[in-house]
């Protein structure tokens, strides 16, 4: 049976993850090639992008990795450039990279702010801005961006720049999916909640809570409904059927993969 996403190319970044396990980049970039996508896997970090292929498996064989560092604006056309000479085209652009820094207005400095926006926004901008002449050309195609439920609701801690990036990532995808409709290119947004990643483990604990990594684990799963945890799997999944054309009527909206969280209010 052919894959979801046979016949595609799809342009990742961030398809590495920060420790092993299934961060949200590296989830997706296996799970399109699982699918028969030919995926062009970017990462800042060679080593991250090598875990990701060995967990292909016999699907590697879909998968090119390439050095991206997706604040570096001048690298960006150089890198869907090489994709698309590489794999004849682009089909589906995936932003996965992004991460939060903790504060509000009066702890973070001006410089925290201005790399947050680089890294969470200006990095989105930078990717259609370079993906999107292909897709016109051929009138079609699918870019799925990431977001967070600290876009959307307050999530357990102040983290003024990621909640204000991620909130404009959601609305950037909605302009997009509607100055683009005419020429087919779907835009859509991921909103993943609390997962637990490798990131967790990485950054995340030492940020939040001195370390305890059990503590804040048990801080997370007390905000979500179902009585577990998702991973980088359950956005890869969503982010999926966003690329492939079970989708085709869908743009300009946002898939939340978290548990229920956001639908709670107590
Ligand atoms: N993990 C979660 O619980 C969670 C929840 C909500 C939203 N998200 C969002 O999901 C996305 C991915 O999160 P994650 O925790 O899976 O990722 P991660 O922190 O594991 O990072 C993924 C990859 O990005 C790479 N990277 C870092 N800086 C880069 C740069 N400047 N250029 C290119 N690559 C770079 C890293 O090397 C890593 O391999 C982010 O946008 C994040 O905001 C994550």
């Amino acid at each position: 049976m052919a894959g979801r996403l046979e016949g595609k190319v799809a342009f990742i970044t961030g398809a590495g993850s920060v420790g092993s396990g299934w961060g949200n980049g590296r989830a997706t970039a296996v799970r399109f090639a699982q699918e028969g996508a030919k995926v062009f896997a970017t990462d800042i970090n060679l080593t991250r992008l090598d875990e990701t292929l060995h967990l292909a498996g016999e699907f590697r064989k879909n998968i090119q990795v390439g050095i991206l560092d997706v604040t570096q604006s001048g690298s960006i056309e150089e890198s869907i450039q090489s994709c698309i000479k590489g794999f004849g085209t682009l089909d589906i652009l995936v932003n996965i990279v992004g991460g939060s820094a903790k504060g509000g207005p009066i702890e973070m400095t001006e410089e925290v702010w201005d790399a947050q926006v680089d890294f969470n926004l200006k990095s989105v901008f930078m990717t259609c801005k370079y993906a999107l002449p292909e897709m016109i050309r051929k009138e079609s195609g699918s870019i799925i961006n990431l977001a967070s439920t600290s876009g959307i609701r307050w999530t357990g801690s102040a983290q003024i720049a990621y909640a204000a990036t991620k909130a404009g990532v959601i609305q950037f995808s909605r302009v997009l999916a509607v100055q683009y409709a005419k020429q087919n290119i779907r835009v859509n947004t991921v909103v993943p909640g609390q997962l637990h990643t490798p990131m967790v483990e990485t950054r995340l604990a030492k940020q939040r809570v001195g370390g305890d990594v059990e503590l804040l684990l048990q801080q997370r799963q007390a905000r979500i409904p179902l009585p577990f945890m998702g991973d980088g799997r359950d956005t890869a999944n969503a982010a999926l059927f966003l690329a492939s054309d079970e989708s085709r009527f869908i743009t300009g909206t946002e898939i939340i993969v978290d548990g229920g969280m956001s639908a709670r209010c107590d």
